[in-house]
């Protein structure tokens, strides 16, 4: 009878609960036999780039519906052995998050919101039919990875990149939410995302191509989305652009997000502006931004904003500044705008204040140079 269907197709489509292995998460820890030599791992974390170096270890826990969530380790960083008809090969099941380990002046590391990863994860196995992950697991897994990774955190502006991600690995070529999963984290040091550090990015308008509609999953961290996205930005990078930004799938002219940052616009009046939460990824930096800028009292606004609007309102200078934000772009003031239909400047091309001021604000929490008001940060040592 070729692939398993002797399962009802009803217990088949069944969604993974969150079982096991929380509250009481208990990793094995199991030191690399091989790390990297010290002269070595100095000469990689001179000039490590974004995504290129990785660390000696990773976290790993999986999942089966029998055990729920077991097997919780950190080893030796290693290749995954997947079967040719592993799921995730196939039908795309899976979903990723991203945050930073800060090394601080008192040679501690920071987290910054790992709990908001932790949720957002969840949210993101719930909308992809995947096994949520309890979020004391995600939290200790990130941990501990931290902890035996720390010789890899670089000091001054750099910082540990940490990927955790989640795949179905279960060996079966139907179409049906997996029963078993891979949930790891890895870790990459990392200095800026874009080459120029802070100087300001020039985008492309794609008028083409789309990154998602309601219903759909823009509002989630599946890798789909960005194997969706990388046409677009292709395509941005054949204009000499930096980065993409998506219209709305519906009219095509409202703005929603760049292929891997949230976008805000900075009017004449001091106010701020940013597409709404429904098809974008609901950011934790865009979140951090708002409740910063509203703490001292400037309008932000969650409302939609177009590129016509955005083009007039740069001519007429009611549009002072725009600037990208993510956890691997931090915030990147936007400089030029590209289309088919003409290109134009935003504060000539320059960062500007609000973008260079919100950017210091929250860097200085992340590093622990300031204040954390609102509790963001979790100390791992
Ligand atoms: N939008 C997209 C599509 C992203 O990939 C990211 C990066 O994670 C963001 C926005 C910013 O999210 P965050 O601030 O949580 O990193
Ligand atoms: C992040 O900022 O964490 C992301 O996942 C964006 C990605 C383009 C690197």
């Amino acid at each position: 009878m070729g692939v398993s269907l002797d399962t009802p197709v009803r217990d088949r489509a069944k969604q993974p609960k969150e079982t096991k292995l929380a509250p009481g998460v208990k990793f094995d820890i199991l030191p690399s036999p091989n790390p990297v030599p010290e002269q070595e791992r100095a000469a990689r974390l001179a000039d490590p780039g974004f995504g290129r170096v990785f660390t000696d270890h990773m976290a790993i826990v999986r999942y089966n519906q029998a055990k729920g969530w077991h097997d919780a380790r950190i080893e030796s960083r290693a290749n995954f052995p997947l079967d040719a008809a592993t799921a995730v090969l196939h039908y795309a099941q899976e979903i990723f998050e991203g945050l930073k380990g800060y090394r601080r002046e008192d040679g501690g590391v920071n987290l910054f919101r790992p709990d908001a990863n932790a949720r957002r994860m969840k949210d993101s196995a719930e909308r992809m039919a995947m096994a949520p992950l309890p979020e004391a697991v995600f939290i200790e897994a990130v941990e501990q990875l931290v902890r035996i990774d720390r010789a890899w955190i670089p000091g001054g502006e750099g910082s540990l990149y940490l990927r955790p991600f989640m795949i179905a690995s279960e060996v079966f070529l139907g179409v049906k939410p997996s029963a078993e999963y891979i949930f790891a984290v890895i870790a990459s040091p990392v200095g800026s995302y874009f080459k120029g550090g802070p100087a300001p990015v020039s985008i492309w308008v794609s008028e083409t191509y789309t990154r998602a509609a309601i219903g759909g999953t823009g509002a989630v961290k599946c890798g789909g989305n960005y194997a969706a996205s990388l046409r677009a930005q292709a395509e941005a990078i054949e204009h000499g652009c930096d980065q993409v930004v998506f219209l709305d799938a519906v009219e095509r002219r409202y703005i929603e997000e760049l292929g891997g940052m949230n976008i805000f616009f900075v009017l004449d009046d001091g106010a701020l502006i940013t597409p709404p939460l429904g098809t974008i990824l609901p950011g934790i930096t865009r979140d951090s931004i708002i409740a910063l800028a509203r703490d001292v009292g400037t309008p932000v606004r969650e409302e939609p904003y177009t590129i016509d609007q955005w083009r007039a309102d740069a001519a007429s200078g009611r549009l002072k500044e725009a600037f990208a934000c993510g956890t691997a772009a931090v915030i990147s003031p936007i400089g030029k705008v590209c289309s088919v239909n003409g290109d134009f400047a935003i504060n000539g091309g320059a960062a500007g204040p609000v973008a260079m001021g919100l950017r210091k604000q929250l860097v200085d929490i992340q590093y622990g140079r300031a204040a954390d008001p609102h509790a963001w940060i979790r100390k791992v040592f």
